[in-house]
């Protein structure tokens, strides 16, 4: 494998050197520099060495691309896929050691990262099928002798730019259908987590998908993203990130006619009806609040809970969430992992000494960076449950990206969904109750882009479309079959046949 070596560090520890991918080859960043990946739970452990990319980088990418893009367009897309069914393979052939170096990089748990490798892989094998369907459809003319059809038609150079929290999956939700659909590709990596989409990319190039086609620029967002949104011949981003950076870059490509698609932030709620399954309502709860650390846009981070069983479910959830297990998440044992870093760290922590502010929020459990022993090389918080939040504290509207969940009271079911719904986000939303009625009403009323019945806010599947309203999107779903709709272009294809000028709408037919 061309893309690693091993250099000399002044610790005298030995860090594989990684380099983006261009044209095909492995190469160095034109500065020369490099930036390091820090494991999250131990920061004395630099997992590798990264190019410290920028500008001149990403245009020798664009350029790459752009000489790959006729001839792989043409390519059939039956062809494209056989590619990516062999990619699938070698994800899966690989997945425990990706999923050993994600948890190294970003910190989350084996078994989630486990997770994250397999949602590629899903995506892999399902978005590959679409090589021999990307389905347009014909309907009839309404001249005679004339017949018209809409097919798909790639969109040319894709910007992919993506966050750290899932590091192979989300990658793979735009590479994956931007190739099956025929276009090139520039990705910029999470700079927290870049080995994973090396790994990603190194499987690409293993599977033959031809040189210039995939592209891999590492660096950091203000010296890669903005470059590769502002160049020309860039024809689509898509970004997930934060709603502010999200909105920076939608701008942009409004001024330059880019096609741009977001998926950003999250406040998510679960209500508790008051026939809920509380045992099984506690469960989900825990998982979707405090899995991934909470650094889900997905996360349950409201626990909206009605009155009549507000004082058993908070005691339930309050005594589990004190038995979740901290630490590494190397370690099999361990449920909650670090958060990515000193940054996000800060962040939460300032959260939750805002909602220790908050008129009649309590805090019951956690609210602390864990610092004995071990835990002091790391970026651990304890597993925070504020109860008493009010809709309007800040702890309820605002995203916070870590382990801590928010408990609100409420009366009725529509007071509920009122909650759930008044804020300015519209990721993912989830209702525990044994009641048909309710839960139709539920689904029918919360204004989200996924909805959960006795479930958590989480763990939504590569076939179905996974996006948000309000502040979490703009308008485009990835996955499932929608996200097509994103990396392809509707071409609308007349043919007449009648040997004549036939004008639509002037020259009518006659019956
Ligand atoms: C995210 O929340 O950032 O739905 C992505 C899930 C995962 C993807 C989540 N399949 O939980």
């Amino acid at each position: 494998m061309a893309e690693a070596t091993e250099t000399k560090k002044s610790t005298k520890n030995k860090t594989a050197a990684y380099h983006n991918y261009i044209g095909g080859e492995w190469v160095k960043s034109a500065s020369g520099e490099y930036f390091e990946n820090i494991n999250p739970a131990d920061t004395s452990d630099v997992v590798g060495r990264f190019p410290k990319s920028g500008a001149e980088d990403v245009v020798r990418a664009v350029d790459a691309a752009k000489n790959a893009a006729a001839k792989w367009r043409r390519t059939p897309a039956p062809k494209r896929a056989e590619i990516l069914f062999r990619l699938g393979e070698i994800l899966r052939a690989n997945k425990d050691e990706f999923t050993r170096q994600m948890t190294r990089e970003m910190g989350k748990v084996l078994k989630e990262a486990g997770g994250d490798v397999q949602e590629a892989i899903d995506c892999t094998y399902y978005t590959a099928g679409e090589g021999r369907r990307l389905h347009g459809f014909t309907t009839p003319a309404e001249m005679p002798n004339k017949f018209a059809m809409c097919v798909r038609q790639p969109v040319g150079i894709c910007g992919l730019i993506t966050p750290f929290n899932f590091p192979m999956a989300i990658p793979s939700w735009k590479l994956i259908p931007a190739l099956v659909c025929g276009n090139t590709v520039v990705i910029k990596s999470g700079e927290d987590v870049p080995l994973s989409t090396v790994n990603l990319i190194k499987s690409c190039e293993e599977a033959g998908i031809p040189k210039g086609v995939v592209n891999l620029v590492n660096g950091h967002g203000a010296d890669v993203g903005v470059p590769l949104v502002n160049h020309q011949d860039v024809r689509l981003i898509s970004f997930t990130g934060s709603t502010d950076t999200g909105r920076i870059i939608a701008e942009q490509c409004a001024r330059d006619n880019k096609i741009v698609s977001l998926e950003m932030g999250g406040k998510n709620a679960i209500i508790v009806m008051d026939d809920a399954d509380i045992d099984n309502a506690v469960e989900g709860s825990l998982w979707g609040a405090f899995g991934t650390s909470g650094q889900r846009c997905t996360a349950s981070s409201r626990l909206v809970v009605h009155k009549k069983v507000y004082k058993k479910f908070t005691e339930k959830l309050v005594e589990r969430v004190k038995q979740l297990k901290v630490g590494n998440g190397l370690d099999a044992k361990t449920e909650v992992g670090p958060v990515i870093n000193q940054a996000a760290m800060e962040k939460i922590l300032g959260y939750i000494e805002i909602g220790q502010k908050e008129d009649k929020a309590t805090l019951a459990c956690g609210g602390n960076r864990l610092t004995k022993g071990d835990f002091a090389k790391g970026y651990f918080i304890e597993p925070t449950v504020f109860t008493d939040v009010a809709p309007n504290h800040r702890i309820g509207q605002e995203e916070i990206f870590g382990p801590v969940t928010s408990v609100i009271p409420f009366d009725t079911l529509d007071e509920a969904i009122e909650i759930v719904n008044n804020v300015k986000y519209g990721l993912s939303s989830a209702i525990y109750t044994q009641d048909v009625n309710q839960s139709f009403y539920a689904m029918q009323e919360l204004y989200t882009g996924i909805c959960y019945v006795n479930s958590a806010t989480i763990g939504a599947e590569v076939h179905l479309p996974f996006g948000g309203t309000k502040g979490t999107g703009n308008g485009h779903r990835e996955a499932g079959t929608q996200v097509l709709d994103i990396f392809t272009e509707w071409k609308s294809l007349y043919i007449d046949y009648s040997g004549k000028l036939q004008r639509a709408q002037i020259d009518l037919v006659e019956i």
